[in-house]
């Protein structure tokens, strides 16, 4: 298993739009290996191939606190999606910035798991977060740009000062 880097926002890789996964084999298996190993070790509860600039629909998500449930979703599909929550939520690639995100409270989405196995889920909660803030990655947006200009500009302007300040 290896570590891979983890792309920073605003670097323009995080905008491309991930395609279907076509043939899930052991190359897939292996990036899912390496990127549950990868936000493990962050530590984070969420990663799209996107951020560690493989465009291609596969997300890793593990909410548990034990790091003993993780979740694959390779071609991932929203069927339904209910309600209004904010929750506040921060990003791999985004490091140290939590913003409050309106999204919707309930979802349920179609994926394939790692061996090619299609399955549905309903999720609430923080699990309904992650799986909407990783599907944007899919489709090239950061959860940052969901706020206003002002607040994007304001964290660009911290981001820029924290990377400074860590060379
Ligand atoms: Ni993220």
């Amino acid at each position: 298993m290896a570590i891979l880097p983890i792309l920073q926002y605003p670097d323009e890789r995080l905008h491309k739009v991930a395609q279907k996964v076509e043939h899930i084999d052991q190359t897939t298996r292996k990036l899912v290996r390496d990127m549950a190993e990868t936000m493990y070790s962050a530590p984070g509860i969420g990663l799209a191939a996107t951020q560690v600039d493989k465009h291609i629909r596969l997300i890793v998500i593990d909410i548990s606190e034990t790091h003993d449930d993780l979740k694959v979703f390779i071609n991932p599909e929203l069927l339904d999606s209910q309600g209004e929550k904010v929750n506040e939520e921060g990003c791999l690639s985004v490091p140290g910035i939590y913003e409050k995100v309106s999204r919707a409270e309930f979802v349920t989405v179609r994926a394939q798991d790692e061996h090619g196995k299609s399955f549905t889920l309903q999720a609430e909660g923080l699990l309904a977060v992650c799986i909407q803030h990783e599907m944007d990655h899919l489709l090239g947006r950061v959860f940052v740009e969901r706020l206003s200009h002002l607040k994007q500009t304001r964290i660009r302007a911290k981001l820029k000062k924290q990377r400074r300040e860590t060379l």
